[in-house]
């Protein structure tokens, strides 16, 4: 008799954007002639950039001739990409990396959902509240958590960091022992960002309290501050405490093409029980080549033409499409009496629920009212109750018309 792995059973519902993509289609459902904007889940709606486009058309040829056809790639990657990641997001901001630190994957969420197979099954972890919900719910499925409390809507077992609006709605380095703390920065959902010198006080905090930081980065290329640091390892002694994951997403539209990497430095060690220091990379590497065949050669070719001089300008444009975009949300909202965080260095903004509405209910609202999807703050942790998130990813025309209809809502006046 097979048994089911009953962690699954503690998780109380289903995937946060899976919820809110049916609950939309039941919406749509009955209301088949609404004209429905979805400023929900972060997807990009740009097209791929014409040098992106244009390197996989070469790569698609490549594959369709003999002398030129690839078959199982690389598990980590080709060289052509690594090479290009470590010259156009490191060696730029002066950070030096090893060829054989960097593996590419075929997205941020597996690899952020994968990296705690290679830490001890007692692994004990800290996330901010709120959070992305998949460095949470990965490792309930694996056991790393108690049971889910629905009174107060946290894991037993799990440190929960909270993001408020006293503290910035950045994650203070946590007062218990943890073996892994996941940061995002600038953080999903609350678009909010981390300075260098917060960034230091983490570095060193792991340092003393020694923990490892996985650090998610999808979001660095949406840094406008100057102050804001893109990578964990622009601070001084990260390469030995932290992991760091990107996605070429969010930076180059491939949402739907899939292509990341995660930066597993040499330096980075973990512990035996009897307390021998083992280096994290060749346990990935190890992982890597026993789960993964690589990402497939044309999607690495793309990923490369991000670096090339044209793909770099087409991609930043695009960022500075959804940036305005974020700044039409950020505006109008506050103009129509919303208060509003974020959106600054994100393209995410976080937006007070009016007269402390709880956010399922301001998010249904918004879907009847307004016919304007968003993501509810309560499905990123308790600490995002009375918030929503607003994706600045939609098309120009949408977001200023998604902006307009809730004010018109004049919830706030
Ligand atoms: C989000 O909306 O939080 C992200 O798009 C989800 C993801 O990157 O998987």
């Amino acid at each position: 008799m097979a048994h089911v792995n009953e962690n699954y059973l503690k998780l109380p519902g289903n995937y946060l954007f899976a919820s809110i993509a049916q609950k939309v289609a039941e919406f749509s459902k009955h209301h088949p002639d609404a004209s429905i904007i979805r400023l929900g889940i972060g997807d990009v709606t740009r097209p791929l950039a014409p040098a992106i486009i244009q390197a996989m058309h070469k790569a698609v040829d490549e594959m369709g001739h003999a002398d030129t056809f690839r078959g199982y790639g690389p598990e980590q990657g080709y060289d052509f990409l690594r090479q290009a990641i470590i010259k156009g997001d490191y060696h730029r901001r002066n950070i030096s990396l090893d060829l054989d630190e960097v593996f590419v994957s075929d997205g941020a969420k597996t690899d952020v959902a994968c990296i705690q197979e290679i830490f001890g099954q007692d692994l004990k972890f800290a996330v901010a509240d709120p959070v992305y919900p998949v460095y949470l719910d990965s490792n309930v499925m694996v056991g790393h958590t108690g049971n889910y409390l629905a009174d107060k809507g946290i894991y037993e077992q799990v440190v929960y960091l909270p993001c408020t609006a006293e503290n910035g709605f950045k994650a203070q380095p946590p007062t218990e022992k943890v073996d892994i703390v996941y940061l995002c920065n600038p953080s999903n959902p609350t678009g909010t960002a981390m300075s260098k010198a917060e960034l230091e006080t983490w570095v060193k905090a792991a340092h003393d309290q020694n923990f490892i930081i996985i650090y998610d980065s999808a979001y660095e290329t949406y840094i406008t501050e100057e102050d804001i640091p893109h990578s964990i390892f622009e601070i001084d002694g990260a390469k030995e405490i932290a992991i760091e994951l990107r996605s070429f997403s969010k930076c180059a539209g491939f949402t739907g093409t899939r292509c990341a990497y995660v930066v597993v430095p040499h330096a980075c060690k973990a512990y035996t029980k009897d307390g021998k220091a083992v280096s994290l990379n060749p346990l990935w590497n190890r992982r890597q080549c026993t789960f993964f065949n690589g990402t497939p050669y044309v999607i690495q070719r793309a990923a490369e033409a991000y670096y090339s001089p044209e793909g770099w300008a087409q991609c930043q444009a695009d960022v500075n499409y959804y940036m305005d975009n974020a700044h039409t949300i950020r505006d109008g909202l506050i103009a129509a009496g919303y208060t509003v965080y974020g959106a600054t260095n994100s393209p995410y903004a976080w937006v007070q629920t009016p007269h402390q509405m709880k956010s399922w209910e301001f998010f249904d609202l918004l879907l009847e009212k307004a016919h304007v999807v968003t993501t509810p703050g309560e499905g990123f942790g308790p600490h995002g109750e009375g918030y929503l998130r607003l994706t600045a990813f939609g098309t120009k025309e949408n977001t200023a018309a998604a902006i307009a209809r809730i004010a018109d809502l004049k919830l706030c006046k």
